[in-house]
């Protein structure tokens, strides 16, 4: 008989049986053969698995030691060099260190625990009284399989590995009561009033007679390398510069004189989870976000037109210098980035 024939008989016998009456079993096809594993047979392989999970373990134990170390003696600096090992120091740490449990869990499954088959009636989905006690045995059944009570150097790096862990977690969150929770930092960015607006990256001011109609300018703050923490800035200060048409854009009466003969100046990073926005759609004046398409249209206060973003790009106030250079009025009208800093902040 074919499988589907056999498939097409069930079908019709769930639909004609009576509720209640269980269909008729198949038999029972059995358990393959039984090949006892070489640490089932011999002991010394049992014992050598068993240090191979304890080796696992303490690699787990050693790489949380190495993040809490990282953390403390390789902090990011301001150059891009510092931060990068910081994060691979971090990163290692924290992925061997996971890494070292899993494989050790793994590897005691697979090798030292009881590995018979066994079979298990399918019975009505609730559970009686009986097969709740039936649950704790096997429970009990299995705790006795892992050999944890007698295994003792195995059940302390367990324990170690286990327990160290969430230092790796808790230490930096520990280490940050009574810091920034406050995110002031994000409020402001190196904007200010006067300061050059420049290309990105070859940091070159731009005058206003430069920006043609229709065309778009990835912008910094002027000798934005000579700050302090320049790379930290610049992630704050990125600003996207478009020329429209003056007769297209719509702007409050508030904010008409934030703009300079229908050049805008928005801040680069998106009002949802914070990637750089920076796809321009000439025709329709709006900027896409290439994470997550939220989309913002330029010509009217960079408001949400798609997407996820919950609020307009911050905008920034600019108007030109007495030698025709683009600058700023003040810094952006409010915290750039994701919604949630400025919640945090009111
Ligand atoms: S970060 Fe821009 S849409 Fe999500």
């Amino acid at each position: 008989m074919s499988n589907h024939d056999t498939g097409h008989e069930a079908s019709n016998e769930i639909t004609t049986r009576e509720p209640g009456v269980l269909p008729d079993r198949f038999e029972d096809p059995g358990h393959p053969e039984h090949h006892d594993r070489m640490g089932d047979l011999d002991p010394k392989a049992n014992k050598r698995a068993e240090r191979q999970v304890v080796f696992l373990f303490a690699t787990s134990v050693l790489a949380t030691i190495g993040f809490l170390i990282a953390y403390f003696a390789l902090p990011p600096g301001p150059d891009a060099g510092s931060m990068r090992t910081s994060n691979l120091a971090l990163g290692l740490g924290l992925a061997i260190s996971l890494l070292g449990i899993g494989l050790a869990a793994v590897h005691w499954a697979k090798a030292l625990m009881n590995d018979h088959e066994k079979s298990e009636e399918r019975h009505l989905q609730q559970s009686d009284p009986e097969t709740r006690a039936g649950a704790v045995e096997a429970l009990k059944e299995g705790a006795a399989d892992s050999a944890i009570g007698r295994r003792g150097v195995l059940q302390g790096a367990m324990i170690s590995a286990l327990a160290l862990f969430p230092l790796a977690i808790i230490v930096p969150i520990v280490g940050n009561v009574g810091g920034d929770w406050n995110v002031s930092k994000f409020r402001h960015t190196l904007w200010k009033k006067g300061t050059r607006l420049a290309t990105d990256p070859t940091n070159r001011p731009i005058k206003a007679s430069d920006v043609t109609i229709g065309s778009v300018f990835h912008v910094i703050p002027y000798d934005l390398e000579k700050a302090a923490h320049p790379l930290d800035e610049k992630a704050k200060a990125v600003v996207l510069l478009v020329r429209l048409d003056p007769s297209v854009l719509k702007e409050s009466e508030e904010k008409k004189s934030w703009s300079y003969n229908g050049i805008v100046a928005y801040s680069k990073i998106c009002t949802h989870v914070g990637c750089p926005v920076a796809l321009y759609e000439q025709q329709t004046h709006h900027l896409l976000c290439p994470c997550h398409q939220s989309t913002f249209d330029v010509s009217d206060g960079a408001k949400v037109v798609f997407g996820p973003a919950k609020r307009p790009l911050p905008q920034l106030p600019i108007t030109v210098d007495d030698e025709g250079y683009l600058i700023a009025q003040s810094d952006f009208n409010e915290p750039v980035g994701p919604s949630y800093w400025e919640r945090l902040t009111k």
